[in-house]
């Protein structure tokens, strides 16, 4: 369609109907451009209409994403988002977030073990190492691990205290807004009581659900250990909607943030246990998502670490 009217008539009407100006521009930027338009931002970022435009292939993907994200609870679009999360059906969907796990084929873990060991202990003791012997783990090991990472131990009531409508109920890390977006995949090579497979875990169950039949050792395999010569690796998975209806492109920063508290708690948990364990940086992060079933589109891998027995 040929414009009717120079850029000069355009300008003039827009001066003297200035809410123009406003509906265009909320429709430009939120309707045509952001992804969360049916949800959270309002006013997507110039750097991200300008990215669109002038795409760089060797841009970091990280740039654009530090450019863009902001957690200014003045931003309307922030405001709207949270403003959502309080409603009723919004927070009993928290209050009943257990409902999501499928416990048909779930194992129940052993009741996890306190862990003794001092705090300034463990964390100065922590440190990576690669050296595994092959030896299993024992399940109530694995057991305390993934307690201390994700376990349920806390609850928040949810309307009149003496009477509340539901429960949030809340877990060993913290997470933005109680939303917990990140999952856990278990790759089970040698635990004592656990057949190799690979699991997820389900933190209101304290228990794990078989997601494949191979523990996918093949698509972990890594240059710096003997991954089969450990006892587990965990696989750390974001569910990129989970949070960012509420918070926009904060969530993913979250979601990473969540990410690194998880991992010091399985850490010091296993440091605690006489476990080693290390971090692997360099995965393949399609080939690990189609072993688990995850699309890459909606939940993606953030992180993959390894546990089991040293000398
Ligand atoms: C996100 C992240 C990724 C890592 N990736 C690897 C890796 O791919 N291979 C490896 O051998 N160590 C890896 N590490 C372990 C670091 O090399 C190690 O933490 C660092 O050298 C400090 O040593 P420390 O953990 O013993 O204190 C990673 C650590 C982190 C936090």
């Amino acid at each position: 369609m040929a414009y009717q009217r120079s850029q000069q008539e355009v300008e003039q009407a827009l001066g003297e109907h200035s809410y123009l100006r406003a509906a265009g521009g909320f429709s430009m930027q939120h309707t045509l451009v952001s992804i969360y338009s049916s949800s959270t931002v309002v006013a997507t970022p110039d750097t991200v209409v300008r990215g669109r435009f002038a795409a760089s292939d060797d841009d970091f993907a990280g740039e654009q994403l530090l450019l863009n994200y902001r957690n200014d609870n003045a931003k309307l679009g922030f405001q709207l988002g949270i403003g959502r999360f309080y409603e009723p059906d919004a927070i009993l969907t928290s209050c009943h977030a257990d409902l999501e796990e499928d416990l048909r084929e779930a194992i129940a873990l052993p009741k996890p073990k306190p862990l003794k060991a001092g705090l300034t202990a463990v964390v100065t003791q922590r440190r990576s190492a690669r050296g595994f012997t092959g030896k299993p783990v024992e399940l109530t090991d694995l057991s305390a691990i993934l307690f201390h990472c994700q376990g349920t131990s806390g609850e928040l009531p949810y309307g009149n205290p003496a009477a509340p409508h539901g429960i949030i109920k809340l877990r060993n890390a913290p997470s933005g807004g109680g939303l917990y977006p990140i999952s856990l995949f278990v790759h089970a090579f040698a635990v004592n009581g656990l057949p190799p497979a690979t699991y997820e875990y389900l933190p209101y169950a304290h228990a794990v659900a078989k997601v494949a039949d191979g523990t996918g050792a093949e698509v972990l395999r890594s240059p710096d250990l003997e991954m089969t010569q450990s006892g587990f690796a965990v696989t750390f998975a974001y569910n990129l909607y989970h949070n960012s209806r509420k918070y926009g492109d904060s969530g993913v920063v979250f979601g990473l943030i969540e990410t690194g508290a998880i991992l010091q708690n399985l850490h010091l948990a296993r440091t605690a246990l006489g476990l080693i364990g290390c971090d692997q940086g360099s995965y393949d992060k399609t080939a690990i998502e189609r072993q688990l079933g995850l699309d890459g589109h909606t939940r993606h891998v953030v992180h993959v670490t390894v546990v089991g027995q040293g000398e």
